[in-house]
């Protein structure tokens, strides 16, 4: 464990803000902004990886850095400690696609070591899993809400739903659970512009007539500032307003960067789990306003 005083810390913030104690499990793309962001309000942020050559690079946004794997049993107890709010936000580390085992293998034991950790760690009162909307799977384009049943047939939307099950079933009236289903993250380096630019005059397969759902990196920080602060548990899909085919955003950024437009092989099945248009209309009736609504960056 690597610590150092919180001295960015002001007295005014100290006098002003409600300061907590947050662990964030998994600080990549956006575990580690979201770090940033609480670290800078003052919190006292507790961020993992799973690689001892990212500490360095991480002690600059968090008040300490562990290097853990959730399926540390004890790891996560110790951990869960004297925190107030916890933040699941883990993918499986690999360059490519990885198989549906090792999603497995990397979701429920971290899920169970968590739901065990809460049980004697009274001090946890939220608890965050950034979960995603392909969980829906194909719904043929129909509009999805959170109440609509989750894919069972894909094996990765499997892991998915487990891994949301296990964790709301240890809701109670001292723990908040808030799932998060997120659509494809796009923000600062991981632009979309930049994504559809490698692949802009290829052919990729399937029709590209499935619906997609993007979320940008400040929408995500935002929406679990503004549930945290309000003790808020329960599902909530995040997903901006586009409601556009994957071959409807493509031909806009291809044709806005003028670059060649994608080829679809319709002969060829689709890569995408996900074909349903999802609706953010529960985060907004609980008071959310997006912040890139439709910006392509
Ligand atoms: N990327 C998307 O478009 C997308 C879409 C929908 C939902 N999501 C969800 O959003 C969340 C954040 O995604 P992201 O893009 O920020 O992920 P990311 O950049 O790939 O970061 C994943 C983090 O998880 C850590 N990790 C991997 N295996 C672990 C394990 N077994 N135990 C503990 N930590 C482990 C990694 O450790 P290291 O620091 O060692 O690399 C890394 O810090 C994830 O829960 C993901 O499922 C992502």
């Amino acid at each position: 464990m690597h610590t150092k005083p919180s001295d960015t810390v002001t007295a005014q913030q100290q006098n002003h803000r409600n300061l907590h104690n947050i662990a964030i499990i998994g600080c990549g793309y956006v575990g580690t902004a979201l770090a940033r962001y609480w670290y800078q309000q003052g919190h006292s942020v507790t961020a993992t990886t799973t690689r001892q050559e990212r500490v360095t690079e991480l002690e600059s946004d968090a008040t300490q850095v562990v290097v853990m794997k959730g399926e540390d049993s004890q790891a996560v107890g110790s951990l869960m400690q004297n925190q107030d709010t916890v933040v699941l936000s883990i993918a499986p580390i690999s360059d490519r696609q990885v198989d549906a085992e090792v999603y497995r293998e990397t979701y429920i034991p971290t899920a169970k070591n968590l739901v065990a950790a809460l049980q004697e760690t009274p001090s946890v009162k939220q608890l965050f899993y950034l979960s995603s909307c392909s969980v829906y799977g194909n719904k043929k384009g129909e509009w999805v809400d959170e109440t609509s049943p989750v894919d069972t047939n894909n094996e990765y939307n499997q892991v998915l739903g487990e891994t949301e099950q296990l964790l709301l079933n240890s809701a109670s009236k001292d723990v908040k659970i808030c799932i998060l289903r997120l659509g494809g993250i796009y923000g600062p380096k991981r632009e979309l512009t930049k994504r559809f630019a490698r692949i802009a005059g290829k052919t990729i397969p399937g029709s590209g007539q499935t619906f997609t759902s993007w979320i940008h990196l400040d929408d995500i920080i935002a929406t679990v500032d503004f549930l945290a602060h309000r003790r808020l548990g329960g599902i909530y899909n995040l997903v901006n307003d586009f409601n556009l085919t994957i071959r409807e955003l493509c031909d806009l950024v291809c044709d806005r960067q003028g670059l060649e437009r994608i080829i679809w092989d319709d002969t060829k099945p689709s890569y995408r789990f996900l074909n349903a248009r999802v609706s953010n209309q529960k985060i907004k009736a609980a008071g959310y306003s997006l912040i890139h609504p439709q910006t392509i960056v």
